[in-house]
């Protein structure tokens, strides 16, 4: 039903696009201006990606562990490797890109664990100046008029198309996340999206308040955006139809998804029910107007935002105010915390950041939207049949499934205000390399052992591109970690060893952005082998790509204009997640684990990042090179 759904859409969008091109007045998509000539993801050297896959393991390795491995690749070499390759060229020839229905699969779609968390990742912004419920709603009425003027770039696909360097990126993702939701279903969800050029496309919000959820059409009878005064009545409206917690219905959208969907399908027995959850999906997104937050420890207030963010604080604080299979969620609580919330399947960091640098960009104008838009139609509140016993006992489990996770996540967002990556530059290095060289050294320093690290990879150089993995641990990084810690290696010595790892990784990340990365194409090699009846092959039953696939550190950079910091949780029990935000004077990250690892500690892992920073500067500074 997805693909159905996905290939459909797509062709109306390249009929859009057909249209607009024969058409020179009707040529407004300058956001789509590449996306015929950007290129298809390629399929890479099969001799390449295993020699680089060897490389890559070798750190994670004991020496009989990797001659183990080593005769497996050989073997995959000689077969099936090459058989699977062909095959798999022959999909890359058929597909507009090889990889992306399957990874939406595989990533998203067949994930059974609850998207809360494990998923969807938090964004908290910046602390808005405002402490009371009124200040509250002004500021979410300017936020709401923000969205819809960013909206209307992507309505008339005036957005600029995104680079990278002087590489036009795929804006696929732009179009989808204003209007996309998450579908439970019994072993694999779906997923809808209600684009622009269809024939009715959404013209409302859903707000959420007191686990209430509100019908907000935010255009009046003219197509033109209510204005913000407008929407601030709305707004409180919604509030004064709302002063009691509600039946927190919400709360079913952070169940496993196996539960869930078998609770959806009882919840859409029910025709107001079913409305409702069209009403949900069909939004542009969810607006949450939070109530209290729990107490924070001095200190510890970004963290506290940003756990409200990600997981909304359990059953007796926001999470059942959400909707966590809509793609976009913005999120308003008291105080001036805010944030978002977004379900992946549709979208990396990226362009979600660029939303959130407009929205606030608009909000910090001292104009708002004056327009007085004719026709206001007035919310109205969503209706959920709730009274089918098993629906009352999913809502307790879910409550109480919620809340143990929430009592598992440990999270600490800070901001390294010592240097940005302004330093690294001057150093001729490259930022991003340099913070991933601090990660392994901050592990090591920890477990005096090296760890498979993720970090994200776009791949949004091709046509409908999400992304593949860097490995950032490499035999370079594990000698740059022993190096630092050894007492007996001069400050020269170690300096080397930090350039050398540095342009290791960025080598490492240069071609994985241009598609020669490991991971995916691996990972292509045995689903190409699924799909063709045949048997996993041995090197994916190997222990040396299990343990490189164990990601320890998994991390990700999303830079924004903006303070803000996106928070994930880690992809392994006893792993952490890592998200940065580098700025040029300071670098804004945000550090998971789970409290029920003993051996995991957002905080031990903070100092060890942060030491590792410290120590860095302090080699590259005290060689010779720095001085040049
Ligand atoms: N000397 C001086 N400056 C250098 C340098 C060097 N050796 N190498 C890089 N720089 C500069 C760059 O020119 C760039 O300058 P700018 O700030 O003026 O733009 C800056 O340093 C940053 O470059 P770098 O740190 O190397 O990172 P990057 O911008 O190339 O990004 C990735 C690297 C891997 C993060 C990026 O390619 C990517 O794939 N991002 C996607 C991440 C994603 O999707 N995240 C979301 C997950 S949900």
């Amino acid at each position: 039903m997805l693909r159905f759904a996905r290939v459909k859409w797509l062709h109306r969008v390249s009929c859009n696009l057909q249209k607009m091109q024969t058409n020179e007045k009707l040529f407004v998509g300058r956001m789509f201006s590449v996306q015929d000539s950007l290129p298809k993801l390629p399929v890479p050297a099969l001799d390449q990606t295993l020699q680089k896959y060897l490389r890559s393991v070798r750190p994670l390795l004991t020496d009989e562990e990797y001659a183990k491995t080593q005769k497996i690749v050989e073997d995959f070499n000689r077969d099936p490797g090459p058989k699977l390759q062909t095959l798999l060229e022959k999909r890359a020839q058929r597909e507009t890109n090889w990889l992306s229905d399957w990874w939406t699969n595989v990533a998203y779609l067949e994930f059974r664990q609850p998207v809360t968390v494990n998923v969807s990742p938090g964004v908290v912004f910046p602390k808005q100046n405002y402490t009371d419920k009124e200040g509250q709603l002004r500021f979410t009425a300017k936020l709401i008029s923000g969205l819809l003027d960013y909206k209307k770039m992507i309505d008339q696909q005036t957005l600029p198309v995104e680079k990278m360097g002087k590489q036009s990126l795929c804006m696929m993702q732009y179009y989808k996340i204003l209007c996309g939701c998450r579908i439970p279903g019994k072993k694999k969800d779906t997923w809808v999206c209600y684009p622009p050029d269809e024939a009715n496309p959404p013209r409302h919000l859903v707000i959420a308040h007191n686990n209430a959820f509100f019908f907000l059409e935010c255009y009046g009878s003219d197509n033109q955006p209510l204005g913000t005064e407008q929407i601030y009545e709305q707004l409180k409206n919604i509030v004064n139809q709302s002063n009691e917690p509600d039946v927190p219905v919400g709360l079913l959208t952070t169940e496993n998804r196996n539960k869930w969907a078998k609770a959806y399908e009882l919840l859409a027995k029910d025709k107001e029910s079913k409305a409702s959850l069209e009403i949900l999906q069909r939004s542009i997104c969810a607006i949450c107007i939070d109530n209290k937050l729990p107490e924070s420890a001095p200190g510890e207030e970004d963290s506290t935002a940003a756990k409200m963010m990600l997981h909304g604080g359990g059953s007796q604080f926001n999470s059942a105010n959400r909707w966590f299979d809509k793609t976009l969620q913005f999120i308003v609580g008291p105080n001036g915390i805010c944030g978002l919330n977004y379900e992946h399947t549709t979208a990396e960091g990226p362009p979600i950041i660029s939303i959130v640098d407009h929205v606030l960009d608009y909000c910090s104008k001292n104009a708002d939207n004056s327009t007085k838009a004719p026709g206001v139609i007035p919310p109205r509140k969503l209706k959920f049949n709730l009274s089918f016993p098993a629906l009352k006992e999913n809502l307790e489990e879910a409550a109480e499934n919620l809340d143990s996770m929430v009592k598992d996540v440990d999270l600490t967002v800070f901001k390294f205000t010592e240097y940005g990556k302004n330093f690294p530059k001057s150093q001729k290095l490259s930022p991003d390399s340099y913070l991933q060289m601090a990660f392994q050294l901050a592990y090591f320093r920890l477990y005096s052992k090296p760890c498979a690290t993720y970090e994200t990879a776009s791949l949004r150089q091709f046509q409908l591109g999400r992304t593949d993995t860097i490995r950032s641990c490499s035999i370079e990084s594990l000698e740059f970690s022993k190096g630092m810690m050894d007492a007996s290696l001069s400050k020269q010595k170690k300096a080397e060893l930090l350039r050398k790892a540095v342009t290791g990784h960025k080598n490492y990340v240069a071609e994985a952005v241009k598609g020669q990365g490991i991971d995916r194409h691996l990972l292509g090699l045995k689903l190409i082998a699924l799909e063709n009846n045949m048997k996993v092959p041995a090197l994916h039953m190997d222990v040396a790509y299990s343990l490189s696939s164990h990601h320890n550190v998994s991390t990700s950079q999303v830079p924004a204009k903006y303070e803000a910091c996106l928070v994930f949780g880690p992809t392994v029990p006893d792993g952490y997640g890592v998200c940065y935000n580098p700025q040029e004077k300071q670098v804004i990250l945000g550090v998971s684990a789970f409290n029920c690892c003993p051996e995991t500690d957002s905080k031990r892992f903070k100092d060890s990042i942060q030491q590792s920073l410290l120590d860095m500067k302090s080699v590259l500074e005290g060689s010779i090179q720095s001085k040049l």
